[in-house]
């Protein structure tokens, strides 16, 4: 992945006595890395301010570490943006939650023209009100040939729709005859996932302190190395980021084999 080494170090000048560039190790950056952005609500609640102030603080960090994983030459990064489960908020949440999607999604296009970033999305959009759904599919239209890194947000997706949604396909094309049975594999489950492009995450990072994936990528998570901090999200900032990378670095990943 190409990335401009100025830039970088510009990015992450002035850096908090903890950690720094210099910190972690830039040839072992995880490849994908995943991120559950959780505690929007509760930071806003802290400052007596309201849960839609909160929201709009998280796209601050969104952006943020965007930048930041483009900045390190990052293939891709994921984030949960909104869950199946999260339609049974109070509707004036989530119309407001919709509302700011769609208008982050027009804010930050230039961003991901200027960053060469290509969008995509995982989950269901079809159930999306029609503003928000068209403002994704033009993010999609405008990003499609971007060759930099991937940016997929998990919007309407919950883990077991997923893989609820791929048995049935998989059903389909057996019983139309384009797959036998013995072809049902492993590959074949993952090709038929909304992440059939991307790779699994090698970092997934949680905020707020919560020990719950929320029916998050139950598949792709399986030999993912977990970070969870007690940073709300909109705290959430490159250098947080530094340390779950670095965090990640001092891991042993074994896969199931025995440790070398
Ligand atoms: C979790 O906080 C956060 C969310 C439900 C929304 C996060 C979404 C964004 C930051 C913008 C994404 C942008 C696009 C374009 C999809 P919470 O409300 O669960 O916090 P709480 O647990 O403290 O209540």
């Amino acid at each position: 992945m190409h990335r401009d080494e100025a830039k970088l170090r510009a990015y992450f000048a002035d850096a908090p006595t903890d950690i720094s560039l210099a910190s972690i190790d830039q040839q072992r950056l995880p490849s994908h890395i995943s991120i559950i952005m959780d505690g929007n609500g509760r930071w806003a609640q802290a400052r007596h301010m309201d849960r839609a102030q909160g929201h709009k603080a998280g796209v601050e960090s969104l952006r943020e570490i965007i930048t930041s994983c483009v900045r390190l030459g990052i293939e891709v990064l994921s984030a949960y943006a909104f869950s199946t489960e999260n339609w049974q908020r109070p509707q004036h949440e989530v119309n407001l939650l919709m509302q700011l999607f769609a208008k982050t999604l027009i804010q930050e296009l230039p961003l991901f023209e200027e960053e060469n970033v290509r969008l995509v999305f995982l989950g269901d959009l079809t159930a999306l009100p029609q503003k928000t759904r068209q403002t994704f599919e033009l993010g999609l239209a405008r990003t499609c040939h971007n060759t930099g890194m991937m940016l997929a947000l998990a919007v309407n997706y919950g883990a077991r729709a997923e893989l609820t949604r791929a048995a049935k396909l998989i059903a389909r094309d057996v019983q139309n005859e384009s797959l036998s049975l013995d072809d049902i594999n492993e590959d074949c489950v993952a090709t038929h996932l909304y992440t059939a492009d991307l790779p699994d995450p090698e970092l997934l990072v949680r905020t707020s302190g919560e020990l719950r994936l929320s029916n998050y990528l139950l598949w792709q998570l399986a030999y993912t190395e977990f970070y969870v901090t007690d940073t709300f999200w909109p705290d959430f900032d490159r250098w947080e980021l530094l340390r779950a990378i670095q965090s990640f670095q001092q891991r042993h990943r074994r896969f199931g084999k025995v440790g070398v």
